[in-house]
């Protein structure tokens, strides 16, 4: 934008009032609801934790604590619910004829599906049963690496339905990932596909599941639907055909009872440190959150067409694909392709097609479209859209911009919804008909949610107003994470340890005078790359396994499309000649060890990394190298050897 426009820019951008008098929150009544889901959480929660249908109702609402050493998050405790029966049963009587899910196929020519409340039952209730059949019990984990879709819908309500854990790992992730994963959750059963075919390219799943499983135990069993019908390789009394057993399993199977606090996944996801976390989420409290998120965040009505575009192998899908919205007996749109195939438009064409009212997607995606120019939005009648969403980073303005006036055409309001995998759902987002949107601004805090803004050094709690600092939250939401699986205590330490009494998020923000929130990014050592969470620890260890690589430092800098992009700074094994040919080598090396998401923007070469004398790797500096913000180095006396930074300077590599 010119300073012309820039100045011209309304500060704030209300709904329209037609959209106002219709929504299920306006500004009065969110500020009353507010205030009272602070003023008494218990009372407040006590009534929402309704909107689930109960075995057996609760009679403690919220049971939390947040001191360190002794953190334990309960919700609901002592009621029993299912699941599955609360995002398919339920709504039988009422809309089992409606569609549940819309199935969007990648190849635009293929028909698209639409899965009624009961049909959906029936499939869920069938591999429910096939799972039964292979002996997974309640409790037990079920990893599932699937495409998006409807077997993936299936295979989560069916784990739900006999009280299984599911695990979904993202079909973009390589075969170590998985095995990772599948030996880290000790899952009984890994449910995959032939292949994923995305943007009209196929990746080979059931051959990446056969690598993971040569590290994985003996008798983890292989569930494979055939979606494809690409010719795979077969492991008899290991590998198991779907939908055959599918097509022959009883079309009912009773629901288990569970408790609110039996957890219902497990979703890994990096952190500053180590493996990535398997980040634990509970039944009754997260349901009643992404439920209640997605009914408000998105003003959903009945008769909505609902589309988030994220995959379910990210918690964005887990909440708002699936559990959010088939618990609030939405129809939910599942896109199997990607945004530009066949073309810029797909992601327009779709929500035409299928009359979509509410539009989920992440910054990157809107900008790498806006960049096709606006052609692409502009040959779609969008006349159905009512609300746009974002999620996944900070929304720079222009992005913002565009897509509330070429995709919105400034008649749909935007919704900017911070959260993590770690919330379980939205914790800071305007709620559309109450609170005006500010373009970059993630606004103001859901029911329940209390966010503080803490000095970064001291921890001091910032009073004023106005104030930028780390973003922490002061007390429990029923979304919350409960525990790192099999390791409560590294639970502790990430997220209660550094700011005792307070979850910390990880992200710095800012709060302006009008309280609102602006996250201005991660402080620790995570990068998000195109949304993805992504470690710098997990991509410098898959550096340094290679052979030829001495050591390894991985920073984020500024990314056109993707938000951050992946800059590794690589020290090679004495004697090894640096070649565009081991650059190629070592990308391709990421992309194995954890996959294409992780794979390095830029490599550059470092016959030394600057340390301080005790041996750190000074990231600080590496980061504005990176970022060429050579005149913020700040002090680099306490290097043990000074010139290396000269030398990193000096060389490097060209932005392309
Ligand atoms: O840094 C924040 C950023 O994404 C991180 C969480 O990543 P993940 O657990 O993968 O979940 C992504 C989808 C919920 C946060 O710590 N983030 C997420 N949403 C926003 C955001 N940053 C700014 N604005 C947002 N709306």
């Amino acid at each position: 934008m010119n300073a012309q426009a820039q100045a011209a820019a309304p500060e704030s951008y209300a709904a329209p009032q037609e959209f106002i008098a219709k929504a299920h929150v306006d500004a009065a009544r969110y500020e009353e609801m507010y205030a009272a889901s602070i003023a008494d959480p218990d009372a407040f929660w006590g009534e929402h934790g309704l909107r689930l249908d109960w075995i057996k109702p609760y009679s403690r609402v919220k049971n939390t604590d947040f001191t360190f050493g002794q953190v334990s998050i309960k919700w609901f405790e002592d009621g029993t619910l299912n699941v599955a029966q609360n995002c398919v049963d339920r709504h039988l009587e009422t809309r089992g004829d409606q569609t549940a899910i819309i199935f969007e196929p990648d190849d635009p020519n293929a028909p698209a599906q639409h899965i009624t409340y009961r049909q959906l039952h029936d499939k869920v209730c069938r591999m429910a049963n096939v799972l039964r059949s292979q002996g997974v019990t309640r409790g037990d984990r079920v990893v599932i690496y699937l495409p998006m879709i409807p077997e993936a819908a299936y295979a989560m309500l069916a784990c739900a339905r006999i009280g299984a854990i599911h695990s979904i790992v993202f079909a973009g992730f390589s075969p170590d990932a998985l095995a990772n994963r599948i030996n880290d959750s000790a899952a009984k059963v890994v449910i995959t596909a032939d292949s994923a075919p995305r943007g009209g390219r196929k990746t080979a799943l059931k051959s990446n599941t056969d690598a993971a499983l040569l590290h994985c135990s003996d008798r983890v069993r292989c569930l494979v639907v055939k979606h494809t019908g690409d010719q795979t390789t077969w492991v008899d009394g290991r590998d198991v055909d779907v939908k055959a057993l599918m097509d022959h399993a009883a079309p009912d199977c009773p629901a288990e009872e569970m408790n609110a606090e039996d957890p219902l996944f497990v979703l890994y996801t990096s952190g500053s440190t180590g493996k990535p976390k398997g980040v634990v989420h509970s039944s009754g409290g997260y349901l009643a959150y992404a439920a209640m998120t997605h009914q408000y965040t998105f003003d959903y009505h009945d008769g909505d067409i609902f589309w988030c575009t994220a995959d379910v192998g990210w918690v964005t899908g887990h909440s708002y694909i699936i559990y959010g919205p088939l618990a609030n007996g939405a129809t939910t749109l599942m896109f199997e392709g990607v945004p530009t195939y066949p073309d810029a438009g797909r992601f327009w064409a779709v929500c035409e097609k299928h009359k979509v009212t509410q539009f989920y997607t992440a910054p990157t995606a809107i900008r790498a479209l806006m960049g096709q120019g606006n052609g692409f939005v502009e040959k779609h009648d969008l006349s159905s859209l009512r609300l746009l969403g974002s999620v996944g980073e900070p929304i720079n303005p222009e992005a913002w911009n565009w897509y509330n006036e070429v995709v919105g055409k400034g008649r749909c309001p935007i919704v900017d919804t911070w959260w993590q995998t770690e919330t379980g759902g939205h914790l800071i987002t305007p709620l559309p008909g109450a609170i005006p949107a500010k373009p970059g601004s993630a606004t103001k805090p859901f029911f329940g949610v209390k966010p503080v803004v803490l000095e970064a050094e001291s921890g001091k709690l910032i009073e004023t107003p106005e104030a930028e600092g780390v973003l922490c939250i002061a007390d429990s939401w029923p979304g919350q994470m409960r525990t790192v699986w099999g390791d409560h205590d590294r639970f502790q330490e990430t997220y209660f340890q550094q700011y005792k009494g307070y979850y910390f998020s990880g992200d710095g923000c800012r709060r302006d005078a009008d309280g609102y929130y602006w996250i201005t990014g991660r402080v620790d050592d995570v990068i998000n790359v195109s949304g993805h969470r992504m470690g710098t620890a997990e991509v410098e260890s898959a550096l340094v396994a290679h052979a030829q690589v001495a050591e390894a430092a991985v920073v984020g800098y500024p990314h056109d499309i993707k938000g951050q992009g992946i800059y590794a700074y690589v020290t090679l094994m004495n004697g090894v000649e640096p070649t565009d040919a081991l650059r190629k080598e070592l990308e391709a090396w990421v992309r194995t060890e954890i996959g294409p998401i992780a794979k390095p923007d830029l490599i550059q070469w470092a016959p030394g990394l600057p340390k301080t004398r005790s041996g750190k790797i000074m990231r600080r500096i590496l980061r504005k190298i990176a970022e060429n913000d050579y005149g913020a180095l700040g002090d680099i006396s306490t290097l043990a050897d000074p010139s290396v930074v000269e030398d990193l300077i000096e060389n490097r590599m060209n932005r392309g």
